[in-house]
This record gives C-alpha cells, sequence and structure tokens, in this order.
C-alpha cells in the first residue's frame, strides 16, 4: 500500500509537506501541491479514512440499516439517503440484518467503531433493545419507516394506519365481505398498525374474518407464498387478500397461481408500498404506495442538519399513503 512517505521520497519533500499538501494547506505552494498531487496519483495513493477521520472528528460517512436488501422498498430508501448524503460529500455504508436483531446490534456497534457520524434505521422493531442503547450514547440517529414506541427519537414513518384503511375500504367498496390479512412481523410496529387498521375497518363495516384467514408472516415472499397457500386452500377461503407489504402479494400471486386461481377473478389481492416490480405488466399489483424515496431523503437531510450542532430539534415525520388501483383488484366473482 503506497504511504506518505512513498509520496515524500517520489517528490523530494517531507512527509509533513506531502500531508499538508494532500489537504490542501495554504503553507504550500500551488506547485509543490500540484507535484504532491501529481505523484499521489501516478502512485496510486488512497488516504487512510480512519486516521484522517480520528484528524477531523468526522468520517463524512454515515450508516443505514436495513431489515431485506432484497426488499426494493429498502433499495428506495437507500436512495433517497445516498442522494441526499452525497450531495453534502459523505458517504453510506450499508447493513442488512436479514430482520435478525442480533445482527442489528452488532452492525450498531461496528458503524460505531468505524466513526460513521450518524446512522439511518430501517430495522426497528416494538422494545427494540439497539434502539434503547443507541439512544443513551452520543451518536445521532434516525428511525426511518418503522418506529419503536418506547424510545423517543426522531423518525420518518408512512401512515400505516390511514394505508391499510384505504386498503380494506377499496375491497369492501368492491363488494368483498370475506377479507383475509396477510402482516409482517408482529414485532414491526408498521405490521401491527395494519393488522389493528384492517379488524377496526371490517368491524366499522359490520364485517368479521375468520381466524384462519389472518396471520402475521415476515415481510417476505416465501412467507406469503406459504400463507397464501394455506388460506387459499381452505374450503371456505376468502374472496380477497390484504397483503401487509407487496413482496408478501407477490408470494399470494404464486400460491393463487400453484392452487389455479385467477386475480381478480378468483381473488382480489391488495399490497403495501408500491415496489417497482408492481407496475411490471404480468403484476399489475392493486397497492398502497409509500413515498419512501422521500422517507430516506427526508430522514438523511434531518440527520446531516443534526451533525456538529446540539440544539437540533426532534423530527417526527409522518407521510401519507395513497392507494394506486391496478389490476389485482374486482367485484367477487
Ligand atoms: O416492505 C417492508 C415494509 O416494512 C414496508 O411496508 C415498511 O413500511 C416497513 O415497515
Amino acid at each position: 500500500m503506497v504511504t506518505i512517505k512513498d509520496i515524500a521520497r517520489e517528490v523530494g519533500v517531507s512527509p509533513s509537506t506531502v500531508s499538508r499538501a494532500l489537504s490542501g494547506s495554504p503553507l504550500i505552494s500551488d506547485e509543490t501541491g500540484e507535484r504532491v498531487r501529481m505523484a499521489a496519483q501516478r502512485l496510486g495513493y488512497e488516504r487512510n479514512e480512519l486516521a484522517r477521520a480520528l484528524v477531523k472528528g468526522s468520517s463524512e460517512a454515515i450508516g443505514l440499516i436495513v431489515p431485506d436488501i432484497t426488499n426494493t422498498f429498502f433499495a428506495d430508501i437507500a436512495r433517497g439517503v445516498g442522494e441526499v448524503a452525497h450531495a453534502a460529500g459523505y458517504g453510506v455504508i450499508l447493513c442488512n440484518t436479514i430482520g435478525s436483531i442480533d445482527r442489528e446490534a452488532s452492525y450498531i456497534s461496528l458503524l460505531r467503531r468505524k466513526q460513521v457520524d450518524g446512522l439511518v434505521l430501517a430495522t426497528a422493531t416494538l422494545n427494540d433493545p439497539s434502539t434503547r442503547s443507541l439512544s443513551q450514547t452520543e451518536t445521532p440517529f434516525i428511525l426511518v419507516s418503522r418506529i419503536c414506541r418506547d424510545v423517543d427519537t426522531s423518525y420518518v414513518i408512512g401512515n400505516d394506519r390511514a394505508g391499510a384503511r384505504l386498503a380494506v375500504e377499496h375491497l369492501i367498496e368492491l363488494g368483498h365481505r370475506k377479507i383475509g390479512f396477510i402482516g409482517g412481523p408482529a414485532n414491526v410496529q408498521s405490521s401491527r398498525d395494519r393488522r389493528a387498521t384492517y379488524r377496526k375497518v371490517l368491524r366499522q363495516h359490520g364485517l368479521s374474518a375468520d381466524d384462519a384467514w389472518v396471520c402475521y408472516a415476515d415481510f417476505t415472499q416465501a412467507a406469503g407464498r406459504e400463507a397464501g397457500r394455506r388460506i387459499l386452500s381452505l374450503e371456505n377461503r376468502p374472496t380477497a387478500i390484504f397483503a401487509a407489504n407487496d413482496v408478501t402479494a407477490l408470494g399470494v400471486l404464486e400460491a393463487a397461481d400453484e392452487l389455479d386461481l385467477s386475480v381478480p377473478e378468483d381473488l382480489s389481492l391488495v399490497g403495501y408500498d408500491d415496489i417497482s416490480y408492481a407496475s411490471l405488466p404480468r403484476i399489475q399489483l392493486t397497492t398502497v404506495a409509500q413515498p419512501t424515496f422521500k422517507m430516506g431523503k427526508i430522514a438523511t437531510e434531518w440527520l446531516l442538519s443534526v451533525l456538529g450542532k446540539e440544539d437540533t430539534l426532534p423530527l417526527y415525520r409522518v407521510l401519507e399513503p395513497h392507494l394506486v388501483v391496478r389490476s389485482t383488484t374486482a367485484r367477487p366473482g
């Protein structure tokens, strides 16, 4: 690895002159500065970011922790985070927990040891021990898309109750009376809120659901497929399903296909998120759209505004979803 000493030897100056030249010090003449930069480039010098972070007190990097990198919902959040970070000269270190609380804790610890300037967490769960411990440290952070109700911390989330209401009322308006629900993990607030609202809206319309039509899953396609198979194989099966995210809905579409059920003729299906796959011509999923990219942007704008300041107000931001009606919903057959 090329060091500052190698450049100094090449140019014939001292290592401290090289160091000053590379950090743009006005004490170095333009001519020496240029020679040092050219030599650094020629030799393939990469600066030691950790050492630099120690000197500057900033790594110019933030951490982003997501629960499932294969779900493009989180890719859209990452895009929003990346846009804002890049424009401000920050890098983003992305970690994927695959839904594990232990990995979340170890990534938070790793990123703090790597001296990131702040964190954006899309992984919060109810009674999340990591969020609680992080709130007792000096590291600024913000939750995005999921909250941990018992820790008072900044967040940017979607209005899950309003979104679930849009989904269920759409199905009821179409004439469905037998509506199932496949949730995400029971320890994720958005999953619980969507389920609670599903039940409430049914009640408000004088409807109820068979217990066999309702379950928590884990926001993955495989879990959606498995739950879909089970619910759609029932003798008394629902005519519609509200899946608590689009990836789960894709799994339900697979299950319907396996069981020779047509969508929307035999089954209406609504997802949640409006990920890019939802609008593909052969999928055309009716869904509740979240402003995901905007969530990532707003969270990062707040985080960067906090860095280096002591008096920034916390941010509690709830963004409104909207219903996108496509071809997976229709009147019951
Ligand atoms: O698809 C992942 C889900 O997890 C999203 O609906 C989001 O709101 C989060 O809670």
